[in-house]
């Protein structure tokens, strides 16, 4: 096949990409969305800022507008993502305690319920673990209301949506020997065993200096699909340019599809101009919207 999406469907997997929903009017941006991908994900607009930014008042026109965009064009939505400690909505920010767990919880039913049946896979928890060495829980008003949260946020979601594949998210748990990665696949294996509903982990895999592609990067993916959850690549960008930077595209290619359950690889916007990153060129069509090396990479791995 001639597109991303279509090779990877041929694989049995989606290739997605996040969207900024202000950028559909952008006829250049739209084009190689609708040509090239297959699952989106809303790069802000489905957070908790943008979903609830009044306590129990949700706006879900940007979202929905995003969603039914995806539906006509036969394009998969990951949702991203139900809680995270980052862009809460001031309200949130300064609640502790039982009244944020209830808060939090009431947001995973609200949203969760009202994409029921469009979403196919939810970030239900985003980046709950430190970094560095220990493998703890990172500090947030959300741990704060205790250890739990996690798996209180995961039944919530299953309840809301019984048919969505529950995920947690993450970053820096690509290496498979970093003590993130080791504590995040910890708390998965904990979940499986005590009947947690959660069906995939997402690696966020933003490679750059501080943290590159791993060379052991399939053996993680490998051990939590070991577990029993999918494994999905769900914010990839890759620091750099030219051949360095198609080979390390077309090795986390192969690496996914080496893996039964790896399910589908999501690279965190389209064009070099969309990124995040303030600076650098980590995507797989420059600011023109031509396609780089990164991207035939891809496409010939696919
Ligand atoms: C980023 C967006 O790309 C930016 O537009 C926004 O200003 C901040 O968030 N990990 C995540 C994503 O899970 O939600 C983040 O997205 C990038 C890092």
């Amino acid at each position: 096949a001639t597109t991303l999406g279509a090779s990877a469907a041929e694989r049995g997997r989606y290739f997605g990409t996040a969207v900024a929903v202000n950028k559909l009017s952008d006829t250049a941006y739209a084009t190689i969305l609708n040509r090239e991908f297959n699952s989106v994900t809303a790069e802000n607009e489905m957070k908790i800022d943008a979903l609830e930014p009044s306590q129990n008042q949700f706006n879900y026109a940007n979202a929905d507008r995003l969603v039914s965009h995806a539906r006509s064009r036969n394009m998969q939505v990951r949702g991203h993502t139900l809680a995270w400690h980052s862009q809460q909505p001031g309200w949130m920010q300064n609640m502790s305690g039982t009244a944020l767990r209830s808060a939090m919880l009431n947001h995973v039913t609200q949203v969760a319920t009202h994409f029921r049946g469009q979403v196919v896979a939810w970030d239900v928890v985003n980046e709950a673990f430190a970094d560095g060495n220990g493998g703890a829980r990172r500090d947030s008003n959300l741990q704060r209301t205790g250890n739990d949260w996690i798996e209180a946020a995961f039944r919530a979601a299953d309840a809301a949506d019984p048919n969505a594949k529950l995920c947690y998210n993450d970053y820096n748990t690509d290496n498979w020997t970093w003590d993130k990665t080791q504590a995040v696949y910890r708390m998965v294996q904990d979940f499986k065993t005590r009947g947690v509903p959660i069906d995939c982990v997402g690696l966020q895999s933003h490679f750059n200096s501080g943290s590159p592609y791993p060379s052991n990067y399939r053996t993680t993916l490998s051990s939590f699909a070991a577990l029993g959850v999918d494994v999905q690549i769900t914010e990839l960008d890759i620091e750099g340019s030219g051949t360095t930077q198609a080979n390390t595209y077309r090795n986390v290619v192969n690496d996914c599809l080496a893996v039964a359950r790896c399910t589908g690889i999501t690279v965190w916007g389209i064009r070099d101009t969309d990124s995040w990153r303030a600076s650098g060129t980590p995507l797989l069509f420059d600011g023109s919207g031509n396609k780089k090396p990164a991207y035939d990479a891809v496409l010939s791995a696919l």
